[in-house]
C-alpha cells in the first residue's frame, strides 16, 4: 500500500475513532479547542504532519517584553494528536531562528529549506537559502546544500511522495517591518529539493508560477500541488487564483484553475480532507471592524474545480499554517490582527 498524506489521514482518523470509542458516522462540521502552544504564542511558523499521530511546529515570531516588537524563534515543538498534549520539552532548535520557514516532512525527517531571518538591524527580514534536515533518530540537524536560486521565505511548499522531491513555489525575498524601508518582494520562482539525492534540482527545471505569490495556502491532493490565493507585494494585494501542478506531468507546468476563491485572501492556511481543500482566515481584510483579518472558511473541491463558503473560523487568524491529520485540519497559533499579534490558540476543524 502506498502511503499518501490522505491514506495516513484516514488511518489516523480510524485510530482516533477507535481510541475515543466514537462512532465513525457522519457528523456536522465543527471546531474543537486543543491544548494551547506552550512557552510562547506563535505566528509566521510552519506546521507539519509527521506521521499518523504527531505534528510539529517550527520557527515563527514570538512576543518580546516590548509590546509591538516581536522576535524570531528557533523553537521546534512536537504535538501528539491522540493525547492532545505537547511534548514536555521542545526538540533541538532550528540551527538559526527563522520566520516564514519553508519546511516539509518527508520520510520521517524535517527538511528546512530557507525562510526569512531576523538579522538586519535595518528592520528588514531577509530571505536565506541555508537549508537543513532534522533526523528524529539522531535528534540532530545536519546542514544541506544552500538553495542555489532566489533566497526567500513564505514559499508554498509541496511534497511529491512518489519521488521524494520538495517543491518551493513563490515566496518573498524580504519583508520590511518599517514604513518606507522597501517593498514586500514577492517572487514567482519555483525551486525543487530532491530529498533522495540530497541536492537541489537545477534552477529553472520547473516553470515559474503564473504570478508572484507569497503567504498562499498550499496542499497536495492525489499527486497534484495546489497553491491557493496568497498575495503579491503586500498585505492588501490579495489574490484569489488557484494554481495547480501535476507532479506526474511537471514538464507541463502550472495551470490556473477556473475556480477562484470566493474571497481573495493572503496569509491563509489550508488543509485537505478527502479530496476537498479547506482554506482558513488570512490577512489584508479591508472591512471595518475586521482588524484586517479574514474569518472565512471556504472549501475547494479538487474534482469539480468549484468553491463553497463554509462560515467563519471560530478564532479568526492569519499568519499560521495548518496540517491535516485524522480527518481534521489542525491550526496552531497565528495572528489575530493585521501585522504581528501572535496567540497560543490551537484548534482543529473537522469538516
Ligand atoms: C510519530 O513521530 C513522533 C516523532 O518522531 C514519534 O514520537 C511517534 O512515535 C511517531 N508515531 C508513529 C505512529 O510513527
Amino acid at each position: 500500500m502506498k502511503f499518501t498524506a490522505q491514506t495516513l489521514g484516514l488511518l489516523a482518523g480510524l485510530q482516533s475513532a477507535l481510541v475515543s470509542g466514537k462512532p465513525c458516522g457522519p457528523h456536522r462540521p465543527h471546531w474543537k479547542t486543543l491544548a494551547p502552544i506552550p512557552i510562547n504564542p506563535r505566528q509566521e511558523h510552519t506546521t507539519l504532519a509527521l506521521n499518523t499521530t504527531h505534528l510539529a511546529i517550527l520557527g515563527g515570531i514570538v512576543p518580546t517584553p516590548t509590546p509591538s516588537l516581536y522576535a524570531t524563534t528557533p523553537l521546534l515543538q512536537l504535538y501528539n494528536t491522540l493525547t492532545n498534549t505537547w511534548h514536555p520539552t521542545p526538540l533541538p532548535p532550528l540551527p538559526v531562528p527563522l520566520n516564514h520557514p519553508n519546511a516539509a516532512a518527508v520520510a520521517g525527517r524535517i527538511y528546512l529549506l530557507g525562510g526569512l531571518d531576523d538579522e538586519g538591524a535595518d528592520g528588514i527580514w531577509r530571505g536565506t537559502g541555508r537549508s537543513w534536515v532534522y533526523d528524529f533518530d539522531s535528534q540532530g540537524w545536519s546542514e544541506l546544500p544552500e538553495l542555489p536560486g532566489v533566497a526567500r521565505g513564505s514559499a508554498a511548499v509541496g511534497v511529491d511522495e512518489a519521488t521524494g522531491r520538495v517543491y518551493l513555489a513563490g515566496g518573498m525575498t524580504q519583508l520590511p517591518l518599517v514604513e518606507g524601508a522597501g517593498i514586500q518582494e514577492s517572487v514567482d520562482v519555483v525551486s525543487v529539493f530532491d530529498t533522495r539525492a540530497g541536492e537541489w534540482v537545477a534552477e529553472g527545471a520547473v516553470a515559474p508560477l503564473p504570478g508572484r505569490r507569497d503567504h498562499a495556502g498550499v496542499v497536495v491532493v492525489d499527486g497534484v500541488m495546489y497553491v491557493l490565493g496568497g498575495r503579491d507585494q503586500g498585505q492588501l494585494n490579495v489574490r484569489g487564483e488557484v494554481f495547480a501542478l501535476d507532479f506526474g506531468r511537471v514538464e507541463e507546468g502550472w495551470v490556473t484553475k477556473e475556480g477562484r476563491m470566493p474571497t481573495a485572501r493572503g496569509g491563509v492556511c489550508a488543509g485537505a480532507v478527502g479530496g476537498k481543500v479547506y482554506v482558513f482566515g488570512g490577512e489584508g481584510n479591508p472591512v471595518e471592524g475586521s482588524e484586517g483579518v479574514f474569518d472565512q472558511v471556504e472549501a475547494y473541491d479538487t474534482k469539480t474545480d468549484t468553491w463553497e463558503k463554509l462560515g467563519k473560523m471560530e478564532v479568526p487568524r492569519h499568519g499560521t499554517y495548518a496540517a491535516a491529520l485524522g480527518g481534521g485540519v489542525y491550526i496552531p497559533g497565528g495572528g489575530i490582527k493585521l501585522g504581528g499579534a501572535p496567540v497560543d490558540t490551537f484548534n482543529v476543524y473537522y469538516p
